[in-house]
């Protein structure tokens, strides 16, 4: 399967009925096969660049947030006066550092997600930058699967229902895709300026355009 770590695990199987499970090959080993769409689970992490080639003006727009290389953050000397002000050390690197990586990266912790490469693991560490910072799939969620949707309907320029692609992995579009991380567990996270989500939506993540094919 293309950019996810292939894994089957029995233990799981049996939870989503044997009949299904035998070519299942993707179940997310921690996750539940019963989950509702679009909250990852059994979907896995292509990264960004998957979505360049059909979404140019999103990804030039969003190249250029904080957000996108958020990881950079991390790095000692980086955000100095933040943090400090914050009670964290400027010279220290947090870049391996799990309780900072769970929401400066794309899919820390999950299936096919971003994880710390071991050191001279080449491809890991081609697989760790693409996921590196707030991505694409951090908001749309993972997009092993819905990418192949998306690709048959750029294809043959059909119509398409998004239910379509929530069961396929995509992330609805509310304020949970932000408060994921936009919450008081930051440590920068200021309660004198909670996040908004109706403000802070339409201009930050990037440029958007009207869709065409959706019905
Ligand atoms: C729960 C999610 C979450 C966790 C965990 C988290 N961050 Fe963040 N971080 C954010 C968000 C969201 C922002 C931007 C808005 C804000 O400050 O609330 C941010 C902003 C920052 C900034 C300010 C960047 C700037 O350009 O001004 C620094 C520095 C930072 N984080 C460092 C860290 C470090 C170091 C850790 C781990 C010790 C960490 N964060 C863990 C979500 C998180
Ligand atoms: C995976 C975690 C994550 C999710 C999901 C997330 N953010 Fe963020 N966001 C961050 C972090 C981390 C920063 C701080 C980036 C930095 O400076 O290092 C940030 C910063 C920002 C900023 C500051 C400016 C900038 O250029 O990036 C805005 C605005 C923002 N987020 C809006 C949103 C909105 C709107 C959503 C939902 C549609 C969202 N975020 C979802 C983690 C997240
Ligand atoms: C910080 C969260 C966040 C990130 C990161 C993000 N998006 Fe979005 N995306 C949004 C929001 C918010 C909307 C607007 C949804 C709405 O208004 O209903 C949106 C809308 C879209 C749309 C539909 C509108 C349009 O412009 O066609 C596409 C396509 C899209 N995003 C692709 C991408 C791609 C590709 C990337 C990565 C290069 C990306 N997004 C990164 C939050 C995000
Ligand atoms: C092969 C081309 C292709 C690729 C690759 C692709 N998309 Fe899309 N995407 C489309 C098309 C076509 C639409 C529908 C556009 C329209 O209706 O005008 C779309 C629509 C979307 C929407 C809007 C869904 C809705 O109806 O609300 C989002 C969000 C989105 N894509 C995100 C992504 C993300 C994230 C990636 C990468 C993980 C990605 N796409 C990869 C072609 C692609």
């Amino acid at each position: 399967m293309k950019g996810g770590v292939a894994r089957r695990t029995t233990v799981l199987l049996t939870g989503v009925g044997l009949s299904l499970g035998i070519g299942i090959s993707w179940a997310r080993v921690s996750g539940d096969p019963g989950e509702p769409a679009g909250k990852g689970g059994k979907f896995s992490y292509v990264g960004a660049t998957a979505c360049k080639k059909c979404h140019l003006k999103e990804h030039k727009s969003w190249e250029k947030t904080k957000m996108a290389h958020a990881i950079e953050t991390l790095k000692p000397g980086q955000a100095v006066e933040m943090k400090k002000k914050f009670k964290l050390d400027p010279e220290k690197d947090y870049t391996q550092d799990a309780s900072c990586l769970a929401c400066h990266t794309t899919g820390y912790g999950e299936e096919g997600g971003y994880a710390v490469p071991a050191a001279g693991d080449d491809k890991a560490a081609k697989k760790a930058e693409k996921l590196a910072g707030v991505g694409c799939e951090s908001c749309h969620g993972p997009g092993s699967e819905y990418v192949k949707i998306f690709e048959d309907i750029q294809k043959t320029e059909r119509k398409y229902k998004v239910e379509e692609l929530y069961s396929a992995g995509l992330k609805k579009m509310d304020a949970g895709a932000c408060t994921n991380c936009h919450n008081d567990k930051g440590p920068t996270f200021d309660p004198a300026k909670p996040f908004d989500f109706e403000k802070q939506k339409t201009q930050d993540a990037h440029e958007v355009q009207p869709l065409k094919q959706r019905e």
